[in-house]
C-alpha cells in the first residue's frame, strides 16, 4: 500500500492532539453519545418514520442478501414531496430554501419554500409537455443556477430518473452518460459563468447529442445570454417550456414511487475506461443523506447552511439537493469560483448570510492556506458553528488552518468519509459529541458496520496496522448496482471478500478505535477531491494519433492531494517537448475534462515491462513519488527505467 508512506499519511501517523466538542454545542446537539449503542435497524426504522412522509407506508425494512438489498419494500414516496410540498403543506413556505449568490456581482436570489414549490411545479409541467414522463431517462448538464436543483426535483416529482453530468466535463463525457442511459431529453444552458468568463455549455450539448440518436429534445436555460445554434424541433428554451404552465401543486402531484425506484444515476470513474452508473433509489437515499445530514452538521431550525461543492457531483446531489431539503434547511448555493472577483469571495457570502456550517474539500482549505488567512480576516466569520471537510484526506496542517483560522479556533472539523456509491456519509465524527483528532474521520455513523481487513479478509485489531477499508452490513442509500451492468457492481465492490462491500481504500483503526482513512488503494486517483481513473486517463492520451503508449499514475501534490503523472511514448520514436505536452494535456481535456489534465507529463522512448508485455505501473509510482524502485527483477529491460528516472528528474 504505496499510499501509507506519503508525506501527509505520515504525518497522520504522528497526530496526537485531540479537540473536545464544545460545551454549548455539546449540550444541545442533535446525537448525543449514546447514538452509538443504537441498534442499526432499528436506528433507521425509527428516523424512516419520523423523518420521511410516506404516502404509503413501508412494510418490510429490508429484504434480500449480499450484494442485492431492497429498502423499505412496499412503501411508497416520493423525494420532490419530502423535499418541498410537505414544507409548505406544515407552514415552512416562507422559510429560505436557497440564498443564491451568482457570479455577477448583485446577480442574488431568495428562494423561500413556496417559492420552489413553484418554480419546481412549473418546471414538472413544462417537462411533462416535451414528453418527460414516469420513468425517462433524462440528462443534466448544467452549472450552480437554482434551474439546476428545480430540475432534479422537478423530474423527481412525475417519476423520471436522472443522471447529471458535471459542467466542466467534456461532449465525449457527456454523450457517454446520455448513451449509457439511453437518455431522451438533455436540459442544459446556454452557457455558465466561471471567473468572468462564459463557459459554453449549449456548444458542447450540440456537439455530444451529435452521437446521442436517443436524444429527442434538448432544453436550455438562457443565462448567459452567448450566441447559440439553434436546432429546430430539438432544442427548446426553458422559458418557452414553462410559459404559462401552471404553478399550483394540485396541477402536478408528486407521484407515488416505489421505494426502489430509480432516483437518479452518478457516473463515477472507475478501474476501467468506462465510468461506472451508480445507481441510487428513492426512500433509502432520501433517507441516507437527510438522517446523516441532520445529525453530521447538528441542522436546527435557524441554521444557514452552506456546502460548497458543486451539484454536478455526489456531495452537491446529496447535501446542497437532497439531505438539506429534506430537512427543511436553509442553505446557500453558489455559481462561480472561491477567488473571483477577490479571494475573499466566500467569507463575504459567509459574513452576509451568517452562515453557521461551511462544508468543503481538502483541497479547497489547502489552496486558502496558500493564499493566506488575510482574505478570511476581513470578514466576521463568527456565525461558523461547524465546519466539515469531504473528498479526500485531510492532513492535519489543513484540518488546524481550517478549524484557526475559518473557525476562530473554536468550531469542530468534522471529516467526513463517504463515496459516490455510498449515497451518504458513512465515516465521520459528531460534532457534539467526539474527541476530535486532526486528520481522522473517526466513528461509523450509527447503523453503519466498517471494519479494516488484510488480503485475506481477515479484521486487523485496532492499533495493529492499515488494510482495506469494507462496510459490514447494507445501508439505506447504498448503491443498488451499476446501471446496465450488474456483473460490473459485483465484481467490483462483492468479489475480493464476499458479503464486504470492498471501497477501494486503505484505512488504519488505531488504539481508541478510531478510523484513519488513507486513499485509494486501487488504479482510481484523487485529485482535488475528484475521483480520476488511470485507465481513463490513459485511453485518452493514446487516442491522440502520435501516442503509441501511455501509462499514469499519481504523486503527493501539496494543494491538490494527489497530481496526475502520465508516461507518454509517442510513435516512430519522436522524443516530445513542452509543446508537445500542452497538446496532449488540450487533448485529454477535450476527452475527458479539464480536471483530468495530467499535471506532469514524461516523454520516455519506452515504458517499463515484464517479460509478458504488462506495464509495471508500481515502477512508474515508484519513479513519479521519487521512491527507492521495488523489485525490477521482472522487468523484460531494466534500463528502460533507469531512462524514465533521468527523463523524470527533468520534468518534475
Ligand atoms: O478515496 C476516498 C475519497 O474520495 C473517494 C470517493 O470519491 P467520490 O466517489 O468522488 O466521492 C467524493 C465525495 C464523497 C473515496 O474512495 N474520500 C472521500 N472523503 C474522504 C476521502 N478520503 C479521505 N477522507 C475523507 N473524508
Amino acid at each position: 500500500m504505496a499510499d501509507t508512506e506519503d508525506t501527509n499519511i505520515a504525518n497522520l501517523l504522528h497526530e496526537a492532539r485531540t479537540f473536545a466538542p464544545p460545551a454549548d454545542l455539546a449540550a444541545n446537539a442533535n446525537a448525543k453519545a449514546d447514538i452509538y449503542d443504537r441498534d442499526p435497524d432499528e436506528f433507521w426504522a425509527t428516523e424512516a418514520n419520523s423523518r420521511l412522509s410516506w404516502f404509503t407506508p413501508y412494510t418490510t425494512l429490508r429484504e434480500g442478501e449480499a450484494p442485492h438489498w431492497k429498502w423499505f419494500t412496499g412503501g411508497k414516496i416520493n423525494a420532490c414531496y419530502n423535499c418541498v410540498d410537505r414544507h409548505v403543506e406544515n407552514g415552512l413556505g416562507d422559510k429560505v430554501a436557497y440564498f443564491w449568490e451568482g457570479e455577477p456581482a448583485d446577480d442574488k436570489r431568495r428562494i423561500t419554500y413556496a417559492d420552489l414549490q413553484r418554480e419546481v411545479v412549473r418546471a414538472a409541467n413544462g417537462f411533462k409537455s416535451v414528453g418527460i414522463e414516469r420513468g425517462s431517462h433524462v440528462a443534466v448538464y448544467m452549472g450552480m443556477i437554482p434551474e439546476l436543483p428545480v430540475t432534479m426535483l422537478a423530474l423527481a416529482r412525475i417519476g423520471a430518473a436522472f443522471t447529471v453530468v458535471f459542467g466542466g466535463f467534456s461532449p465525449d463525457s457527456l454523450a457517454g452518460r446520455i448513451n449509457d442511459m439511453q437518455c431522451t431529453h438533455v436540459v442544459t444552458q446556454d452557457g455558465s459563468w466561471r471567473r468572468g468568463k462564459v463557459f459554453d455549455l449549449k456548444g458542447n450539448t450540440d456537439t455530444a447529442i451529435e452521437s446521442c440518436p436517443s436524444v429527442v429534445t434538448n432544453i436550455v436555460v438562457k443565462r448567459t445570454g452567448n450566441d447559440v445554434v439553434w436546432h429546430d424541433g430539438r432544442d427548446i428554451w426553458w422559458h418557452d417550456m414553462v410559459d404559462g404552465k401552471s404553478e399550483d401543486a394540485a396541477s402536478c402531484p408528486c407521484a407515488p414511487m416505489d421505494s426502489e425506484d430509480l432516483l437518479f444515476v452518478m457516473y463515477s470513474s472507475g478501474t476501467t475506461g468506462k465510468p461506472k452508473g451508480v445507481m441510487h433509489t428513492t426512500a433509502g437515499y432520501l433517507l441516507g443523506t437527510s438522517t446523516t445530514h441532520y445529525y453530521v452538521f447538528d441542522i436546527k431550525p435557524e441554521t444557514v447552511y452552506w456546502c460548497a461543492a458543486d451539484i454536478g457531483w455526489i456531495t452537491g446531489h446529496s447535501y446542497i439537493v437532497f439531505g438539506p431539503l429534506v430537512n427543511a434547511t436553509t442553505s446557500i448555493m453558489y455559481e462561480g469560483t472561491p477567488d473571483f472577483p477577490d479571494k475573499d469571495r466566500w467569507w463575504d457570502i459567509i459574513e452576509r448570510y451568517q452562515a453557521t456550517v461551511l462544508y468543503t474539500a481538502p483541497t479547497t482549505v489547502r489552496t486558502h492556506m496558500k493564499w493566506g488567512p488575510e482574505y478570511a480576516q476581513r470578514h466576521d466569520l463568527s456565525s461558523l458553528k461547524i465546519l466539515g471537510s469531504v473528498g479526500e484526506p485531510i492532513n492535519p496542517e489543513a484540518w488546524i488552518w481550517y478549524r484557526d483560522n475559518i473557525g476562530g479556533g473554536k468550531t469542530p472539523v468534522v471529516d467526513t468519509w463517504w463515496q459516490t456509491e455510498n449515497g451518504m456519509i458513512l465515516i465521520t465524527p459528531l460534532p457534539g459529541v467526539s474527541e476530535l483528532k486532526p486528520g481522522a474521520a473517526l466513528r461509523p455513523f450509527p447503523g453503519i458496520v466498517a471494519e479494516v481487513v488484510d488480503e485475506q479478509g481477515q479484521v486487523i485489531p485496532p492499533g495493529a496496522g492499515a488494510g482495506y477499508l469494507t462496510i459490514t452490513s447494507p445501508w439505506p442509500s447504498m448503491l443498488r448496482s451499476l446501471y446496465g451492468d450488474d456483473q460490473r457492481y459485483q465484481d467490483v465492490y462483492w468479489s475480493k471478500f464476499p458479503g464486504r462491500y470492498l471501497s477501494g481504500d486503505g484505512a488504519r483503526v488505531d488504539a481508541d478505535g478510531d478510523f484513519w482513512l488513507m486513499g485509494r488503494i486501487d488504479d482510481v486517483m484523487n485529485v482535488s477531491g475528484h475521483r480520476l481513473s488511470t485507465i481513463e486517463i490513459e485511453s485518452a492520451l493514446v487516442d491522440h494519433q502520435e501516442v503509441a503508449e501511455a501509462a499514469v499514475t499519481s504523486k503527493p501534490d501539496p494543494i491538490t492531494g494527489r497530481a496526475v503523472v502520465a508516461y507518454v511514448t509517442l510513435k516512430g520514436g519522436v522524443d516530445g517537448d513542452a509543446a508537445k505536452a500542452k497538446e496532449l494535456r488540450d487533448h485529454v481535456a477535450k476527452v475527458i475534462g479539464p480536471i483530468a489534465k495530467p499535471a506532469h507529463i514524461v516523454f520516455t522512448p519506452e515504458l517499463p515491462k515484464t517479460r509478458s508485455g504488462k506495464i509495471m505501473r508500481r515502477l512508474l509510482k515508484d519513479v513519479a513519488e521519487n521512491k527507492t524502485l521495488g523489485d525490477t527483477t521482472t522487468l523484460a529491460d531494466p534500463t528502460v527505467v533507469e531512462e524514465i528516472q533521468r527523463r523524470a528528474a527533468l520534468v518534475v
